[in-house]
């Protein structure tokens, strides 16, 4: 029997304008996180399809009920942050064009690569995200308690719900694939895939997005990009276009934590990875908490409390 709940979540993204610095005290973490919403909506559309095509080759009943379980979940994540986009989009029109390279990166996968190839990507990438959302969530004070409340609140109860599935996947592709060693062969090759997505979204954000409102350059997280944006200042034959300030989203957060995160996403790659084993973020368990004691979750930081 599955643990997981499906949630319905709505965040009144329609009521008032949705800002792309929706952070003004780190607008770098306010573009990645932006960025995430537009991963999101073409990745869940990729785990959508592959589900349906992977339940007929899932034999035990405990694993097709996980699946059945996590897609829905995935599938209320995109709805959300679909609403979110569009949010954005309303603002920025010209971000309807990066929306749509998002979801084309996605669909290009599931039309030209295997069902396997999409397992393993999916367990791959969730495996990432409880070493990661950890670090994010143990920090909310600054990456998400500053800014409006309607992004913030979205992406805690994603990010806590990626923490609740975090098995999910790696069950899925274990029962239909079952070899870490096809897992770890694919894995470069998946995280290019993520990175040229991403950057797909962070060039659109420059493109569409006026610097005065988006405050850094987007693509300023690729180390890469920053060096070949310096080396421009001293060799101005270069002519690299200037989209702005380069500052990183997670700077001002303890190097220790940061140095934690980074050997979590390297051990979620490797053989045998249990996600069951994964230090969980506190705040995961206060927001259950709160959501089964009727606390309005969609207003993460301004809700009445719940009386007692
Ligand atoms: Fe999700
Ligand atoms: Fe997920």
């Amino acid at each position: 029997m599955t643990d997981l709940q499906v949630r319905k979540m709505r965040f009144a993204f329609a009521d008032y304008d949705v800002p792309f610095l929706w952070n003004e005290e780190n607008p770098a973490f306010s573009s990645m996180a932006n960025a995430v919403s537009f991963l999101a909506i073409g990745f869940e559309k990729m785990i959508v399809n592959m589900i349906r095509e992977a339940m007929p080759l899932i034999t035990d009943p405990a694993v097709a009920e996980e699946a059945d379980a996590f897609v829905r979940q995935e599938g209320q994540h995109s709805t959300a942050h679909r609403q979110h986009a569009n949010g954005l989009i309303r603002r920025y029109p010209g971000l309807q064009e990066t929306l749509n390279e998002v979801i084309a990166e996605f669909d290009r996968l599931t039309v030209h690569t295997s069902v396997e190839y999409r397992l393993a990507y999916t367990a791959d990438l969730e495996a990432t995200f409880t070493p990661v959302f950890k670090l994010m969530l143990d920090n909310d004070s600054t990456l998400f308690r500053p800014g409006d409340d309607r992004v913030a609140s979205l992406f805690i109860w994603h990010f806590v719900e990626e923490v609740e599935h975090r098995s999910s996947a790696l069950i899925i592709f274990d029962s239909v694939v079952g070899s870490d060693v096809y897992r770890m062969r694919m894995a470069p090759s998946i995280f290019r895939h993520v990175l040229k997505v991403i950057r797909v979204a962070c060039a659109g954000f420059n493109e569409h997005v006026p610097l005065e409102e988006r405050k850094v350059d987007a693509l300023s997280m690729f180390a890469s990009y920053r060096r070949r944006q310096k080396l421009r200042t001293w060799l101005p034959f270069l002519h690299a276009e200037d989209h702005g300030p380069m500052p990183r989203a997670f700077d001002h957060l303890p190097l220790r934590e940061q140095l934690v995160a980074l050997a979590g996403v390297i051990r979620s790659q490797l053989p045998k990875h249990n996600p069951d084993h994964e230090k969980l973020p506190a705040l995961a368990d206060v927001w259950f908490q709160r959501y089964e004691a009727g606390y309005d979750v969609s207003h993460w930081y301004t809700a009445d409390p719940v009386a007692p």
